[in-house]
């Protein structure tokens, strides 16, 4: 059975749209928590266009399961990952002007410091690459704990001969990611209706996914939403 990590930034993008308080993220952590998500997924981008580094400390001290923290690997967030200790440090790439991480990292020896200053912190090192069997080996050069395998791609193939191309792609990859010994997780574009074809692969351990489940929440909670107000007018 796979681990679902939740991915709650999108509950901070709401909240960060008004810079107001809600939705609270720390209370959207807790409720997927009490519904079976195994981990909490956030991303404190160097913009801080939605986590926050108070979200950080707080979902720290009050997350029951395990922390996931994405981050860039700079200085700063090394910094900051250092002080904090989430469980996992899933490094990304990152850049001001995109939407959302729009590929993996290109893992090189400028990783190798950050890596290894996150590690004698105490904290497990996953690095999110696409599913290419050089970039694998060399997470495993640079001695990284987990391999998140980028599933962008896959999310956003329609024809089923591409799809069944690429799903062996990632295939391979998570086979050689537990070959050498790393965890082996997959994340971003899954949705509810991509991701069994993965789970179904019976080999990642975990899965990261944030849009699809907020989105969904979205329309799960508007009708009890707009009859609660439509009481209070009445
Ligand atoms: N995994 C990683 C490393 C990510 O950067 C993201 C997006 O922040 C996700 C998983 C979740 O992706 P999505 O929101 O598309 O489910």
């Amino acid at each position: 059975m796979a681990l679902l990590g939740v991915n709650i930034d999108h509950i901070a993008t709401l909240r960060e749209a008004r810079q107001g308080i809600e939705p609270e993220p720390i209370y959207a952590a807790s409720v997927a928590e009490q519904n079976g998500a195994d981990q909490i997924t956030i991303h404190l981008r160097e913009d801080r266009r939605h986590i926050q580094d108070r979200d950080l400390k707080i979902l720290k001290k009050t997350i029951q399961t395990k922390l996931n923290l994405e981050m860039a690997a700079t200085n700063e967030m090394v910094k900051i990952a250092s002080d904090i200790k989430p469980d996992t440090v899933t490094l990304v790439p990152e850049k001001r002007e995109e939407l959302t991480t729009e590929g993996g990292l290109n893992l090189s020896e400028v990783h190798r410091n950050a890596i290894s200053s996150l590690k004698k912190a105490g904290i497990e090192v996953s690095v999110f690459i696409e599913p290419d069997l050089e970039m694998i080996e060399l997470a495993k050069d640079l001695d990284a704990d987990a391999v998140e395998i980028h599933t962008g791609r896959y999310a956003n193939l329609k024809k089923e001969s591409e799809i069944q191309a690429e799903v062996e792609k990632i295939n391979n990859a998570a086979i050689l990611t537990e070959k050498l010994g790393m965890r082996v997780v997959a994340g971003h574009g899954l949705n509810y209706h991509n991701t069994q074809r993965l789970v179904e692969l019976n080999i990642f351990e975990e899965f990261n996914i944030g849009h699809s489940i907020i989105s969904r929440a979205v329309f799960s909670g508007l009708a009890e939403a707009v009859l609660t107000m439509k009481l209070i007018v009445e």
